[in-house]
């Protein structure tokens, strides 16, 4: 299907497969339209039917509430063409970076599937090729049998990985994380298309890095460390990580994250924040490289940065509740500009 875009600053052609939606065409195209969660959630993929026909397969969309139903809006990630269409989107579309890994889709087997805790597991997918990534990254994910597609950060970071790590939250009624923790997911084939998302590091951005993760956001953090530390980024430049959880009974990761400053040395300071308990005398003495604070996540992080935010880049994730808090506290407190906070909105 022939699909024509206008946006403010250019016009653009190219073709999409059947069952392809405009938004993963255009990437896989090298287009670089709106997006930001690529599963119908937020709305920032909208764009203007001018001419042709759409089906759209998920009538009830979250993202919807931000459509002018009535003027041909519509979200580009859900709906697939059906024959020759022209769009009309409202951003300007940038080129895209050079080196900068293109999206497309892939296949992988299911497999390594752990609980974390009581509510967090991972699992991991064996890649039938490889893929190039940006720590920070996600893909969507969608599995035969489940309906829709999920997005899910990478915890792991290779240049061109075989397999993916990612951390997933059980979430009563959610459709892929009832499936995956009712103990039948194992070994499944799975359809992943990416990777997408802007919340990327590089070695080459040379400023402090300060990460703000609630719950399982932490997973593109982890990409994020796993790519400095190989970089030996932390000998040059600061890090400090901000991971809360309600209880220590919710915390993971805590031996990663631990590895993670004894290979990155002082320059790395990682502090747990517990929302919902003291925090056990038992902690530090277990953890004795990460530091433990009462406290939600958005306000330790503003009490121990005071006076550091100079010369960073902010990457935050976590449940939007949190993600707005931390926004607030770097943006007032921190007085960082929009260019240097990232984060991709797509709980
Ligand atoms: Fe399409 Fe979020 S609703 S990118």
């Amino acid at each position: 299907m022939r699909i024509h875009i206008n946006a403010p600053d250019r016009t653009c052609d190219f073709d999409s497969k059947e069952r392809e939606s405009i938004l993963f065409a255009g990437l896989r195209n090298g287009i670089e339209l709106p997006y930001e969660c690529a599963t119908g959630t937020c709305g920032t993929c909208k764009a203007r039917l001018i001419e042709g026909r759409l089906s759209d397969p998920w009538a009830d969309a979250p993202g919807k509430k931000m459509l002018k139903a009535d003027q041909g809006e519509f979200l580009m990630c859900q709906c697939v063409a059906s024959g020759e269409v022209a769009v009309q989107v409202a951003m300007a579309i940038p080129a895209k970076a050079a080196g900068a890994a293109a999206a497309g889709p892939m296949t992988g087997l299911l497999t390594g599937l752990r609980h974390l805790t009581h509510d967090v597991a991972a699992f991991e997918v064996q890649l039938d090729t490889h893929c190039k990534f940006e720590a920070g990254q996600f893909v969507t994910i969608a599995a035969l049998g489940v309906t829709g597609r999920r997005s899910y950060s990478m915890v792991n970071f290779e240049s061109r990985a075989q397999h993916f790590e990612f951390v997933i939250k059980k979430k009563p009624g959610g459709g892929f994380s009832e499936w995956l923790f009712g103990g039948q997911a194992e070994g499944t084939r799975l359809e992943i298309f990416g990777p997408l998302g802007k919340a990327t590091f590089e070695p080459g951005l040379a400023k402090n890095i300060l990460c703000i993760a609630g719950g399982s956001g932490i997973a593109g953090m982890m990409s994020i460390l796993a790519r400095a530390c190989q970089a030996s980024y932390f000998g040059r430049h600061q890090g400090h990580v901000f991971f809360g959880v309600r209880t220590m009974r919710d915390a993971f990761y805590l031996d990663e994250l631990s590895g993670y400053c004894e290979l990155a040395g002082p320059g790395l300071s990682v502090t747990i924040a517990l929302s919902d308990e003291d925090v056990p005398l038992e902690a530090p003495a277990r953890h004795p490289r990460l530091r433990f604070e009462r406290g939600l996540v958005h306000e330790v992080a503003r009490r121990s940065m005071a006076g550091k935010f100079q010369d960073t880049r902010a990457y935050v994730a976590g449940p939007p509740p949190a993600v707005t808090a931390a926004l607030r506290v770097l943006l007032v407190d921190g007085k960082l500009s929009p260019a240097n906070i990232r984060y991709d909105k797509f709980s």
